[in-house]
């Protein structure tokens, strides 16, 4: 029988498409997710529970109930600016949230954690090309509670009763979409980038804002490195084998080692969709880095991973197409 793998923030953008590639690599993919950032329509794959990771008593329950190999862990509010205004909602909601779910794997001695984290928990490095062994100093509350779940995974990884093993991802810019279009992104309100200049493109929105302009980048737009969700996910199966392995636990950097300015990105959103995107110049938003980029091969190196589709013009495209698929209402 297939064997089950728990996904917490399955009906989200990334952990959807996490759930369709462990479909695709012969496991049962259970959401566990409360449906406030999440959307029921994209949970196409596997079983779904509805339950706050704040729940443990429930997240015990579905635990208990399907008895999953390992969990992979998505759920969380990932909002830079909202964290700088709402601290305190991202303490809440993603480290005790998570606190709740490593608690809860350990009572019912669940082994295998693959962790979604981010880039923004090194904070600024002035030009340097981030690794997994830089300092983490994150500049906003986003950044500052994946942290903080890092160390309490961590923690109980090394406590002499928990049997844990983990891997940890940190993210850079993740974009695009299935290739297939049964799944992309969708946020409420829609925050990022490529989306939003998407957006702007079908006149959804009246014009994309360029957050600031004096960074000390070559184009003095901000600087990012993406990476194609489908790569990214390829990387979490990756992982997953890894410590089914015995490997033991480890954190990879999930970036391209390539980075584009905004501007770029805008250019390459006009030439793709092959229409204008009405943009104009803005002040700053709280809490952005001036530039994020991997520098770091140890994923390729160590798990074999090789975003092949991490093109922009792939990222755009895939994202192009499901922004154009009937029935997009995101
Ligand atoms: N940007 C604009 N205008 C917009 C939206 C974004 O100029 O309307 C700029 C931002 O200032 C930033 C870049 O486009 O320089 C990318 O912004 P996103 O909001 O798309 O992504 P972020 O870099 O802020 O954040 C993303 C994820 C986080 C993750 C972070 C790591 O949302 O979860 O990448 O860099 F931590």
């Amino acid at each position: 029988m297939a064997e089950r793998v728990l996904v917490t923030g399955g009906a989200g953008y990334i952990g959807s498409h996490a759930c369709k590639a462990l479909a695709g690599a012969g496991y049962i993919p259970v959401t566990f997710d409360n449906f406030v950032t999440g959307w029921r329509e994209a949970v196409q794959f596997g079983p779904m529970e509805e339950g706050d990771l704040r729940d443990r008593a429930r997240l015990e329950e579905v635990m208990r109930k399907h008895e999953p190999v390992a969990v992979m862990h998505f759920a969380a509010l990932s909002n830079v600016g909202e964290a700088s205004r709402d601290p305190g909602l991202y303490w809440d909601n993603n480290v005790i949230g998570s606190l709740r779910l490593v608690e809860a794997m350990a009572a019912c001695k669940i082994p295998n954690l693959v962790f979604s984290s981010t880039c923004a928990t090194y904070g600024e490095h002035d030009g340097v090309m981030l690794d997994e062994s830089c300092p983490q100093l994150p500049l906003n509350a986003y950044g500052a509670s994946k942290r903080a779940v890092e160390d309490l995974i961590v923690n109980f990884a090394a406590a002499p009763d928990v049997d844990l093993n983990y891997v940890f991802f940190r993210y850079f810019n993740v974009a695009g979409a299935d290739p297939e279009a049964e799944i992309g992104e969708f946020h409420r309100p829609e925050t990022h980038l490529i989306p939003l200049a998407l957006d702007a493109v079908r006149g959804r929105r009246d014009k994309l804002t360029i957050f600031g302009q004096d960074y000390p980048t070559p184009d003095g737009t901000c600087v990012r490195d993406y990476v194609h969700v489908t790569d990214l996910i390829a990387a979490h199966v990756l992982g997953l084998e890894h410590l089914r392995a015995g490997k033991g636990s480890d954190v990879f950097n999930l970036g391209t080692g390539r980075g584009f300015s905004v501007r770029e990105v805008v250019e390459a959103v006009a030439k793709v969709t092959q229409e204008p995107v009405p943009a104009e110049d803005g002040p700053r938003r709280a809490g952005d880095c001036a530039a994020l980029v991997s520098g770091s091969v140890k994923a390729a190196d160590e798990l074999g991973w090789a975003p092949d589709h991490s093109s922009l013009d792939e990222m755009i495209s895939t994202a192009w197409a499901w922004h154009q698929r009937p029935g997009y209402k995101a």
